[in-house]
């Protein structure tokens, strides 16, 4: 595809257009350079690797032009978007899962949603409120396709702008803290919207479905931690016979920049998560938050990464340009692969960079790409 096709086909005229914007995400790479990059820096039929793949638009990107594409993700709500834009379940078997969860939600008591802190029924309407917690508990979206594509169609819009969304007025892409939220609605007099959840939910999986669902090479979203899970990978790319991985694409946490548990703690209690944001929760998602262990965590992983490519393999990162997240990436990078020819891209602010889609406006260095080949 040429840069005017690439753009062509994203746009929401197109099933591939539709189905790659699931779901708003922090730091998600724009989708074109997604394409550009897979495009560009691999050739068809080999495999891409990203480690920390987010939404999985690098993964989506090469499903697509007839790679075949591993991410892994930490974080559910990146993973379950990723997984089902790979794998939508089948548009009336979603419809019908939609309607279903209508029982469970009228079983939910009068208690069960006064239990909830405060911020719950000032964020959502008593129904609203209802169906979100019928799905928390009966969606079993880890482990099927229907219900991961429910859950990840709920996600999508369980909180953004009053009019188009599930919530009262709040970000789409980060979740504010409880205490703020309450007291910015209280100031301005805001309450959550009334909503039939399931017309609302329906005509999102009408609109999503609308061009059909993409044809794409079969590939894989994996959720877990890669320090864990790249070393299993190795195996099952044995096992399948695949060949070496041949381009390692990927975008790592920026340090001290975004906490992955606060930023989606409203989606996470979706899938179960806590009432309220827990930063520290679980280690493995605030490894960026000390130095040394930021340090760690990529060297780790992308060594890791190093032991499944092929010699000639290229390497597409793209991080922050602010200072410590760029040196410790770029010498963890030149530490493990040595020989290669290392090439630095300023990608500076633009309204576009990946942490000012979606609503975040304050004023950002700008990204810097480090290419290996
Ligand atoms: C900058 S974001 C990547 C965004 C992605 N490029 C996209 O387009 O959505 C970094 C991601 O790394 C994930 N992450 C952090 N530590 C991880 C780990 N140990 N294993 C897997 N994923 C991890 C975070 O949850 C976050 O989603």
């Amino acid at each position: 595809m040429n840069e005017a096709e690439t753009a062509h086909k994203l746009t929401s005229a197109t099933s591939l257009g539709r189905w790659i914007g699931l779901g708003p995400y922090y730091a998600m790479f724009p989708v074109k350079f997604a394409f550009e990059i897979v495009e560009t820096f691999s050739k068809p039929n080999s495999i891409v690797l990203d480690p920390f793949a987010g939404r999985g638009s690098s993964i989506y990107a090469a499903a697509a032009l007839n790679r075949i594409g591993y991410g892994i993700e930490i974080n559910p709500v990146g993973w379950l978007y990723g997984f089902v834009k790979l794998n939508p379940a089948p548009k009336d078997k979603v419809l019908k899962r939609i309607q279903s969860l209508k029982k469970d939600a009228e079983s939910i008591s009068k208690e069960e949603i006064e239990s909830l802190p405060e911020f719950f029924s000032s964020c959502y309407a008593s129904n609203v409120l209802s169906y979100l917690l019928a799905a928390r508990r009966s969606l079993n979206w880890k482990n099927d396709r229907v219900d991961a594509t429910v859950m990840a169609i709920i996600l999508v819009d369980l909180h953004g702008k009053v009019r188009s969304s599930l919530s009262n007025q709040m970000r789409q892409s980060k979740a504010m803290s409880p205490d703020y939220s309450i007291r910015w609605w209280k100031d301005r007099g805001l309450h959550p919207p009334e909503r039939d959840p399931i017309e609302f939910l329906s005509k999102k999986v009408v609109w999503r479905y609308d061009k059909g669902i993409p044809k794409l090479r079969t590939s894989e979203m994996i959720l877990g931690d890669s320090i864990e899970e790249i070393p299993r990978l190795q195996e099952k790319l044995d096992q399948k016979q695949q060949p070496k991985v041949s381009l390692l694409f990927t975008s790592p946490p920026y340090f001290g920049i975004s906490n992955y548990l606060k930023d989606q703690w409203i989606r996470l209690w979706v899938l179960g998560g806590p009432t309220k944001p827990v930063s520290n929760g679980d280690k493995r998602f605030t490894r960026f938050e000390s130095k040394p262990t930021y340090q760690n965590l990529l060297y780790k992983v992308f060594k890791s990464c190093s032991e499944l490519m092929a010699e000639n393999a290229k390497i597409y990162i793209r991080t922050d340009a602010r200072p410590f997240t760029f040196e410790t990436t770029l010498s963890v990078l030149k530490d493990i692969f040595p020989n290669k020819r290392v090439e630095i891209k300023d990608q500076p602010f633009t309204k576009k960079t990946q942490t000012a889609l979606y609503g975040d406006k304050e004023n950002k260095p700008g990204e810097r790409d480090i290419i290996l080949t």
